[in-house]
């Protein structure tokens, strides 16, 4: 098989997300995503606040379930499993939560946590790579002597670390990162990203790297998708996205990108918060806070296109 034609490593073709609650309006976190990444490729998933890449993050590991679409890991269908029962070839899927605090086990040594990911690797065949947990923490930049402690014993930072030290550890064949740095100093962000992206890439590994920092995404990633209240709004070869965004979106996304100078924290033109999913705006869910939406984008839902946006202004060829 070519590598055109073999199954991407991780699937995502029309894939929606609801949360329900009784007596209220169903949430649609994720409205209609497809996406693809590759062996040895890094994709970049970036959007504001509530977008839903949590949940679209989720649903790819198998542990928030689908109700619309196909998730599939080397062209085998994905499905939420009770954790205890996750299958062992799942392993090969891990994930960096947001939350580090809730990944790590608090009555557990951090050393110990640490070889689960190592055994896990070993009973998928996987036994190339460091053997010992002090190796992994080294190559994150934490002492050895750390897989002794406990995970309460450290900072947000540094447990993200130990998250991410676990991670690899399991020798993932698609490693799924949910704002994996967020924690980290400004100035070890873009350095931990960049590791990330190495230690997965050494291994052959796909990456997703979710974040609302463009400016980090960019450097490390090899593609990247935007997204917006539950879809993606656009696509790209990250260099291109980066110096010619074509989404009114992604654009402000990138003028908010906060400049040497100070200016341009907030983007002028982009004003308000990300509607509720709950009650979306109607056609273009960007519409109401797009500078330059015209008479149809409130009527009309724009489909990405196969040049990767999805807004009126750049319709199909
Ligand atoms: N367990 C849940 N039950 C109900 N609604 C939820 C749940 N988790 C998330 N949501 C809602 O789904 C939407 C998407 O949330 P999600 O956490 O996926 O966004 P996000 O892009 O990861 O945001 P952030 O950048 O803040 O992490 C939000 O409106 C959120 O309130
Ligand atoms: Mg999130």
């Amino acid at each position: 098989m070519t590598s055109q034609s073999r199954p991407p490593l991780l699937g995502v073709d029309g894939l929606v997300v609801q949360y329900r609650r009784p007596g209220a309006a169903p949430t649609r976190a994720v409205g209609g995503v497809s996406l693809e990444v590759r062996s040895g490729e890094v994709v970049g998933l970036v959007g504001e606040s509530g977008c839903g890449k949590s949940t679209l993050a989720r649903a790819v590991c198998g542990l928030t379930p689908a109700e619309e679409g196909r998730i599939t890991f080397d062209g085998t269908p994905v499905r939420p499993l009770n954790v205890r029962r996750r299958d062992p070839a799942l392993t090969a899927v891990q994930m960096v939560f947001q939350d580090p605090y809730g990944s790590l086990n608090p009555r557990r040594r951090v050393g110990a946590q640490i070889v689960d990911g190592i055994r896990a690797a070993a009973g998928r065949g996987e036994t190339d790579g460091p053997r010992t947990p002090e190796e992994y923490l080294s190559r994150v930049g934490l002492p050895e002597s750390d897989a002794q402690r406990y995970p309460h014993e450290f900072s947000g930072g540094q447990r993200q670390r130990i998250a991410i030290a676990r991670a690899l550890a399991a020798r993932p064949r698609l490693l799924v990162g949910d704002e994996p740095i967020s924690a980290l100093d400004a100035s070890a962000q873009l350095h931990v990203a960049t590791l990330m992206r190495s230690l997965a890439l050494e291994s052959g590994a796909g990456l997703l790297f979710i974040s609302h920092d463009l400016s980090v995404v960019r450097h490390i990633a090899d593609r990247i998708a935007v997204m917006y209240l539950g879809r993606i709004v656009e696509t790209g070869p990250a260099a291109e996205l980066w110096d010619s965004p074509r989404h009114p979106y992604t654009q402000a996304l990138l003028a908010s990108i906060p400049q040497p100078d100070g200016a341009g924290v907030l983007p002028a033109e982009l004003p308000g918060d990300v509607p509720d999913p709950s009650a979306p705006p109607s056609g273009c869910h960007f519409h109401p806070r797009c500078p330059h939406a015209f008479d149809g984008c409130d009527r009309e839902e724009p489909r990405l296109t196969s040049g990767g946006v999805a807004c009126h202004l750049h319709p199909a060829a």
